[in-house]
């Protein structure tokens, strides 16, 4: 990619990192696609990519749906003519120790984390293949390298990530298309919010930056990922995680 993006995709954009990536990623002449299961009216992550003088546009789905997936993907490229770059960022959580874990709970997390990143990535691969040009991003995780206790399911999803981006990686790549993935470490987000004070005070004590990480810290390089400087990166997992792991 020589020149700049105009259209991108970016799945679980209602609020958290998802929200500060669409805002990050808004440019004048942008189109920018959010995706979320709901939206809170007025939808906060539109406003703020308005704001930047790009466009928002709305597509409420479940990413674990491949039929509206594929129906959005193709929605995307009939309005807007193309797709240059897709980030796989909606994931959820379901705590629990592995004896205990239900398989509803397993399967939901691995549905929406890793199989909802699969199915976009094989939607948004058509239009990138076509223009010979994308920049596919998943948000891994820290957890998904080093692992957490009452996080099977989660680990397993975001480990599955860094495969996944690996294995498409080398796919697409001899169509101008990279596939990367970043790992953030402990991000203050409702997610990280909802955990037990406990938690938060044993991950800090792993942190050598001494603090948790910020969505604008995770979208820095979701932006540099997705900008023609990137263009020689593929297939890597870029972790930013305060040091909390180094690979
Ligand atoms: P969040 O819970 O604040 O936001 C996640 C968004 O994804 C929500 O808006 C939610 O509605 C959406 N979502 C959930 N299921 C969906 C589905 N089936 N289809 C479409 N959208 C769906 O979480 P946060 O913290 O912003 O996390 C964003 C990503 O970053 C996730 O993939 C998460 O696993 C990852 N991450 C977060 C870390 C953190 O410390 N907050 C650390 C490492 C990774």
């Amino acid at each position: 990619m020589t020149d700049d993006f105009q259209v991108a995709l970016i799945t679980g954009a209602a609020r958290g990192i998802g929200r500060v990536i669409a805002a990050t990623l808004a440019a004048p002449g942008r189109v920018l696609y959010l995706n979320d299961v709901a939206w809170e009216d007025p939808p906060v992550t539109a406003t703020l990519v308005e704001e930047k003088g790009a466009t928002a546009r709305l597509l409420t789905f479940s990413v674990t749906d491949p039929a509206q997936v594929e129906a959005a993907v193709e929605g995307i490229v009939k309005e807007s003519g193309r797709l240059d770059i897709l980030v796989n960022n909606a994931g959820i959580t379901r705590d629990q120790l592995v004896m205990r874990l239900k398989d509803e709970d397993w399967g939901q997390v691995l549905a929406v984390n890793l199989t909802g990143a699969f199915y976009c990535t094989r939607a948004a691969a058509k239009p990138m293949l076509r223009q010979r040009r994308g920049r596919i991003i998943n948000i891994s995780s820290v957890v998904g390298f080093m692992g957490n206790p009452g996080q099977a399911n989660y680990a397993a999803s975001k480990a599955g990530l860094a495969g996944l981006t690996k294995a498409v990686a080398r796919e697409l790549a001899s169509r101008n298309i990279t596939v990367n993935a970043v790992a953030p470490g402990f991000i203050t987000t409702d997610m990280t919010e909802a955990l037990p004070e406990k938690t938060k005070e044993l991950m800090l004590a792993q942190i050598p930056l001494g603090r948790f990480g910020t969505p604008e810290e995770v979208a820095q390089v979701v932006a540099f990922l997705a900008s023609p400087q990137a263009a020689y990166i593929t297939g890597q997992v870029i972790h930013v995680n305060g040091g909390m792991l180094m690979v």
